[in-house]
């Protein structure tokens, strides 16, 4: 098996940071694309690029990589990547790109770019260079939310409703649960938010909301997405309910329950969903991050189709887009497909 060479640009806290968190890696022994690199049986991990010296040292000498720079062209004098993994911030995408004619294939981090055009201008790039795009959605990749998605009917029946939290921003984690939506129960057609729930979500993006609002699917299904306050607590989860079951995801993915439908406690010839009494799936998402990576190989050995394109961020983005554009249109009933 050959390891294809791979440079990571950007090592903050997605790139290699969160691999410092002795709390986190009790629960995710991949939070990083470092520990993802480092690891990897199809990966040689030869090159970081990080505009501040003081990352790059350190990464250098916590994983052994052997070039480093600030920009790319410093860091590949003697090395010419077949794959990118992109964790900068959103802004420097295209440019990175640009300075990376040898690779075949990018894992980016999302957002894509700073807003729609710029998120085209990326994929537009890749695509004329025929550059295989995977973005780090990393729900995608997890083998348990991958299950959910192929055995829903079974689990839980016809869905009838869902409910969504999320945090810290709208376009921050309000992207990964729209998507984990699209993932797991279909396409969105429609948004209408709730004009008077828009705030400020003191998230990491600047200029990030919070909203709620609701989601209509092409099935017709109605999904329900709220905003949590992380300062208080945080939670991205999802909580669906079927004909005939009920599955949460919650703590992040952490915690998956499985609800059948029983017979109603307290009231004779009616049924319950028995809340009180799941069953457990142990979570898979703590290794979500390396499959993304298998995800990646496998589709550049044409094996798989690629768990998380760009088209398909590009979707989500949108969505995301509609949901504060219909609350800063005093709650406008918007398609996502245009046409009114
Ligand atoms: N998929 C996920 O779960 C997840 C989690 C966290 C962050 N992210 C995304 O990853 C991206 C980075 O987030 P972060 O929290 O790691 O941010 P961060 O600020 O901790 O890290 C970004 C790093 O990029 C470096 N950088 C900036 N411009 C650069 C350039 N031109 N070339 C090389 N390095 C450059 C910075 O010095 C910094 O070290 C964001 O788009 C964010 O939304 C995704």
């Amino acid at each position: 098996m050959t390891r294809a060479r791979t440079i990571l640009v950007g090592a903050g806290k997605v790139g290699a940071g969160f691999a410092d968190d002795p709390v986190m890696a009790r629960h995710y022994p991949y939070a990083s694309h470092a520990q993802v690199l480092a690891e990897h049986p199809r990966v040689e991990w030869g090159a970081v690029v990080d505009v501040d010296p003081a990352v790059t040292s350190r990464v250098q000498e916590r994983w052994g990589v052997a070039h480093a720079g600030r920009t790319v062209a410093e860091a590949c004098v003697a090395y010419a990547p077949e794959i990118a993994v992109i964790a900068t911030p959103p802004d420097e995408r295209l440019r990175v790109l640009a300075e990376l004619p040898t690779v075949r294939a990018v894992l980016v981090e999302k957002p894509l770019g700073l807003d729609e055009a710029a998120s085209r201008a990326f994929l537009d790039a890749c695509r004329e260079r025929d550059v295989l795009v995977l973005v780090n959605i990393w729900r995608r990749a997890d083998e348990r939310l991958r299950q959910i998605a192929r055995e829903r009917d079974a689990m839980v029946g016809r869905v009838q409703t869902a409910f969504v939290t999320y945090g810290n921003g709208l376009h921050n984690n309000g992207t990964h649960m729209i998507d984990l939506v699209r993932m797991l129960l279909g396409e969105i057609t429609r948004v209408r938010s709730a004009p008077e729930s828009l705030t400020d979500a003191h998230g990491p993006i600047p200029g990030d909301v919070h909203v709620a609002a609701t989601l209509t699917l092409e099935s017709g299904l109605t999904v329900h997405l709220a905003p949590l306050d992380f300062r208080e607590y945080r939670e991205n989860g999802i909580d669906v309910w079927g004909t005939h079951g009920r599955v949460s995801v919650y703590q992040e993915g952490l915690s998956t329950s499985v609800y059948p439908r029983v017979d109603n406690r307290a009231m004779t010839g009616e049924r319950e969903i028995a809340s009180d009494t799941p069953t457990r799936l142990d979570p898979t998402c703590g290794r979500a991050f390396w499959a993304m990576y298998d995800n990646l190989f496998a589709a550049l050995d044409g094996q798989a189709e690629p768990c998380s394109t760009g088209e398909s961020a590009m979707r989500t983005t949108r969505v995301v887009d509609l949901v504060e554009r219909s609350a800063r249109e005093d709650g406008a009933s918007l398609s996502v497909d245009g046409g009114g």
